[in-house]
C-alpha cells in the first residue's frame, strides 16, 4: 500500500483561530522549492480550498528562510538530465501552486516572508494577495548570480509589482535587498522587526477574517482579470460580476450592509465592516 502522506515530510500545515499556517519545511536547506514542496503545495491547496476551518492562508517558510527560491539539484539539475516529459510535469505542477491557483485561491493569502527570498520565491510572494515581511529578511533576484534568467513567471510577476527601473536593476544586478526596502518596492505591504512578524501577519488575517469571504474572492478575482481588460470591457465585466457575486453571496452582504446602516444606524462602512 502506498503509505505516503499528501504533506508532512516538505510542508507542515496547522490551522489555529481560522488562519491556515502553512510552512515550507526543508530547512536545512533553506526551504529551497524540491518536487516533494510542489507536490505536497499542490495537495496542500486542495484541502484547505475544501477546509472550513481554514480562513486565511498565510505561506511561511521554517528557520531562518521564507524560501530560497527553486531547488538547483532536484528541480534544475536531475529533472534536466531526465525525460523532457517528466520535466514538464514538473514545471506545470510548480506553476499550478506557485501563481496558477494561488492568485486565484479561493480564499485570502498572505506572504509572511521570514528570512532568505530568492528567485522562484518571489512567484510565491507576489501570488498571494498580501505580504508581510520582518525588516531583516533578504531578497534578491539571484539568478543572473549563477547564469539564468528569472524565468518560471519570476519575470512577469516582478514587472507586475515594481517599477521599470527597480526591476531592470534587480534583475540584472542579483544585488539583495531587506524588508524595509521591499516595502518601498511595492513587494509587501508591511515590514516590521521579525519579532513582530507573527503577531503583525495575525493581525491582518483577523481584518480579512471580519469581512464576507464570498465577496473577498471576488473581489481578488475581478482585480486580477480587469487589469488586462479596456476601459469598457472592464466596465462590464464588474457590472456582472458584481450582480453574480450578489445573486450568489450566501450571506446577502449588500443587504445586510445596507439595513444596518440606513435603517438601524448601527455601522458607519466608511469606518468599519458590517456585523457578520
Ligand atoms: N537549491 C538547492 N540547495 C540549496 C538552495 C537552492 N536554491 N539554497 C540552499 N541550498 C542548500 C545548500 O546547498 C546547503 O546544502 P548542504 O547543507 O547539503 O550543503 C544548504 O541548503 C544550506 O545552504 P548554505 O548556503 O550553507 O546556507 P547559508 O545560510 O549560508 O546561505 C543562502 C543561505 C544565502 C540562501 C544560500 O544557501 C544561497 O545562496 N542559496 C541559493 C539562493 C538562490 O540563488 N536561489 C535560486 C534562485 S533562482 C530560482 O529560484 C529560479
Amino acid at each position: 500500500p502506498d503509505t505516503r502522506k499528501p504533506w508532512g515530510e516538505f510542508v507542515t500545515v496547522a490551522i489555529e483561530d481560522g488562519i491556515a499556517w502553512i510552512t515550507l519545511n526543508r530547512p536545512e536547506k533553506r526551504n529551497a522549492i524540491n518536487p516533494g514542496i510542489v507536490y505536497e503545495m499542490n495537495a496542500v491547496l486542495d484541502a484547505m480550498e475544501e477546509n472550513d476551518e481554514a480562513k486565511v492562508l498565510v505561506i511561511t517558510g521554517a528557520g531562518e528562510a521564507f524560501s530560497a527560491g527553486q531547488d538547483l539539484k532536484e528541480y534544475f539539475r536531475i529533472p534536466d538530465a531526465g525525460p523532457p516529459l517528466e520535466r514538464e510535469r514538473l514545471y506545470r505542477a510548480n506553476a499550478a501552486w506557485q501563481w496558477r491557483r494561488m492568485m486565484y485561491f479561493p480564499k485570502p493569502t498572505i506572504a509572511m516572508v521570514n528570512g532568505w527570498c530568492f528567485g522562484g520565491a518571489f512567484q510565491v510572494l507576489i501570488a498571494c494577495d498580501l505580504a508581510v515581511a520582518a525588516d531583516e529578511a533578504v531578497f534578491g533576484l539571484s539568478e543572473i548570480n549563477w547564469g539564468i534568467i528569472p524565468a518560471g513567471i519570476v519575470t512577469k510577476s516582478v514587472a507586475e509589482v515594481m517599477r521599470q527601473r527597480d526591476a531592470l536593476y534587480y534583475i540584472m544586478t542579483g544585488e539583495t535587498f531587506d524588508g524595509k526596502r521591499a516595502k518601498e518596492l511595492g513587494l509587501v505591504n508591511i515590514s516590521v522587526p521579525r519579532a513582530e512578524l507573527r503577531e503583525r501577519t495575525i493581525k491582518l488575517a483577523q481584518t480579512l477574517m471580519e469581512k464576507n469571504p464570498f465577496v473577498l474572492r471576488a473581489a481578488k478575482t475581478a482585480y486580477h482579470h480587469v487589469k488586462a481588460m479596456s476601459w469598457e470591457s472592464a466596465f462590464e465585466y464588474l457590472m456582472a460580476k458584481s450582480d453574480a457575486t450578489k445573486y450568489r453571496d450566501p450571506e446577502k452582504g449588500d443587504q445586510v450592509g445596507m439595513k444596518q446602516f440606513l435603517d438601524e444606524k448601527s455601522y458607519r462602512p466608511g469606518l468599519e465592516s458590517y456585523k457578520r
